[in-house]
């Protein structure tokens, strides 16, 4: 059986973490795009050259030529300007707006059956101009943003409740901006909702909100601290545990940008929900029961994603 493609469209920090993740967990074959000369064709000459020492099957090409992603099973979209300290996500929605363009056509053109993630800032408005540009089905375009929030969410309560982060679940709904909405409610600690452990004296509330606005501001945290661009890691392994998802049928449960469209009474819109993740792409979004100010927060978000859409439409007429 031929191994999948992946291509990945973007060989910055971000991508080539990726051509190194994808690699090393032998998921399919590597194409590393960038229309930077080089770059490319060096990491991904580099990370194969890592192959014999890790011992990993998968070939790697980097390129400047769309051509080479034809067939492609997975695309992941790094493509785009990071930002850097003092500036907002949405701050690069004019600069990434072209990119967005480019990318998407290049994906129609060569990789028309691709599961598409999107890392790109800001990124539901990103997804959405992209599902646009490429014309690809809404299931089988996606953006990564729940899984990296979530993780981040995690990792904050496995240390605040010093357990394993095996035994934390949580997420995130909402838009990846600073309104995104960490659900306190339906994340746990071994089944244990957040509140009960509040009751139970093992965490105090004005912790948990410590964290909840932690986690919010953790893509902010990393861009300070990295002072020249923002957070690779992380977003990498987040958008290859999807990726994997699909590839491998796995139908994970997964928080991510998705075309929403009934659930939560929304109507044709990208924002971050739990999904289902297998072989159709996004097979399924999971519509779960919000109380009055869980709702109040998503809505708040949904409205920040839709002026980030309009102010794609009023920057390029072809998306109006
Ligand atoms: C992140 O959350 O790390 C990314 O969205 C990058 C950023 O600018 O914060």
């Amino acid at each position: 059986m031929a191994r999948p493609k992946i291509a990945l469209i973007g060989a910055g920090q971000i991508g080539g973490t990726l051509a190194h993740l994808a690699a090393m967990k032998e998921l399919g074959d590597v194409i590393l795009f960038d229309i930077a000369e080089g770059t490319p064709q060096g990491k991904a000459l580099d990370i194969a050259e890592s192959g014999p020492a890790e011992g990993f099957d998968a070939a790697l090409k980097g390129t400047n030529d769309y051509a080479d992603i034809a067939g492609a099973d997975v695309c992941i979209v790094t493509a785009g300007v990071p930002r850097k300290p003092g500036m907002s996500r949405d701050d690069l929605l004019g600069i990434n707006l072209k990119v967005m363009k480019s990318v998407g056509e290049g994906i129609a053109k060569h990789a028309p059956d691709a599961f598409v993630i999107c890392i790109t800032n800001p990124l539901d408005a990103m997804v959405w101009a992209l599902q646009k540009f490429s014309g690809l089905p809404a299931n089988k375009v996606c953006g990564m943003a729940g899984v990296l929030d979530s993780a981040r969410f995690r990792h904050f309560l496995s240390l605040e409740f010093g357990v394993s982060m095996k035994d934390v679940s949580a997420f995130v709904l909402g838009g990846h901006g600073d309104t995104m909405v960490p659900l306190t409610r339906y994340s746990t600690v071994a089944g244990i909702p957040l509140p009960d452990l509040v009751k139970m004296g093992w965490t105090t509330q004005d912790n948990l909100d410590a964290i909840v606005q932690r986690t919010r501001d953790g893509g902010a945290e990393i861009v300070g601290l990295l002072k020249t661009g923002s957070a690779f890691y992380a977003p990498a392994t987040s958008a290859i545990e999807m990726a994997e998802a699909y590839l491998k049928d796995q139908k994970r449960v997964l928080p991510c940008a998705a075309h929403v469209d009934g659930a939560y009474g929304l109507k044709g819109i990208y924002v971050g929900v739990p999904t289902v993740i297998g072989a159709s792409g996004i097979e399924k979004v999971i519509d779960i029961k919000l109380d009055k100010d869980e709702q109040a927060m998503l809505d708040k978000s949904i409205d920040a994603v839709k002026g980030l859409v309009e102010a794609c439409k009023g920057i390029d007429s072809s998306l109006a």
